[in-house]
């Protein structure tokens, strides 16, 4: 049987979370395909599908314990790649910001892939091999002005994988943290902000299929030589 890839955090094709579903579809692993908007997991799907890959759409919220523990349930095979890729920006003063609005950002950045992660843990250790890989920011390394919820969150998700991997290194996981240091070149920003988008340009935003061939090459990494962090940013950024 094929073994299973888990992509949680999927939304439009020209995003991340999808590239990241067909690629490893290809490589062949069967893909549950997972983020709230069943529609949009199922075009993926299809076009999986249609590819001749396999590929299962999973409506999960990543912030929900139960709904966690039943997507890692649905993996056809042994789940061999795990990636946490769920994660709004969550820009706001925090002079005016409401706790609601705090709480949610950690949830979605940080707290989902605590119980993402322990999910693949409790199915890869019994293994003794497996991958687990988190999609970071800008935001993961550093405080910026405006941005305190995102930054927060980001950053103590980063906190949390290097601990796992460090926990984990000898069980046989994987684990790596993937700093995206820039805007992506994807529907979030060409559509959601036309004008940045304008203004950047593409040599400006960072390629999708560029960031998708690093976490290709932290997935095919040998035991003995593996990365726990990479990070990704265009030639024009400043940094
Ligand atoms: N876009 C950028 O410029 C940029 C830059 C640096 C880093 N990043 C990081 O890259 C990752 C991908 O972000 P992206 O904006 O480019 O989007 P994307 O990969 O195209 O899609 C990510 C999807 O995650 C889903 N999601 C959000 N909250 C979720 C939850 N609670 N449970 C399950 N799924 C959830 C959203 O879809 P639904 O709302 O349909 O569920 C969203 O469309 C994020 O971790 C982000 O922080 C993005």
């Amino acid at each position: 049987m094929m073994k299973t890839a888990i992509v949680i955090g999927v939304g439009p094709e020209d995003g991340l979370g999808a590239q990241l579903a067909l690629r490893f579809a290809r490589t062949p692993l069967h893909v549950l395909v997972a983020g709230r908007s069943p529609d949009g997991l199922e075009a993926i799907v299809s076009q999986i599908r249609g590819d001749g890959g396999e590929a299962t759409a999973v409506p999960t919220d990543a912030t929900d314990e139960r709904a966690v523990a039943a997507l890692f349930e649905a993996a056809p095979g042994d789940v061999d790649l795990a990636i946490y890729n769920a994660g709004n920006n969550t820009p706001g003063k925090l002079i005016d910001m409401s706790a609601d609005y705090f709480e949610a950002s950690w949830r979605v950045c940080c707290y989902g892939g605590f119980l993402f992660a322990r999910e693949a843990l409790r199915r890869m250790v019994p293994r003794g091999c497996g991958t687990v890989l988190f999609t970071g920011a800008s935001a993961s390394l550093r405080g910026r002005p405006n941005f305190a919820a995102f930054n927060s969150s980001k950053a103590a998700l980063r906190t949390m994988a290097q601990a796992m991997a460090k926990e984990y290194g000898k069980d046989g996981i994987h684990v790596g943290h993937v700093v995206v240091d820039g805007p992506i070149g994807g529907e979030k920003i060409k559509q959601g902000f036309p004008e940045y988008a304008e203004k950047l340009g593409d040599s400006g935003m960072i390629s999708i299929d560029g960031i998708v061939d690093g976490y290709e090459y932290l997935y095919r990494q040998p035991r003995r030589a593996w990365t726990f962090e990479l990070d990704v940013r265009t030639s024009e950024e400043r940094w």
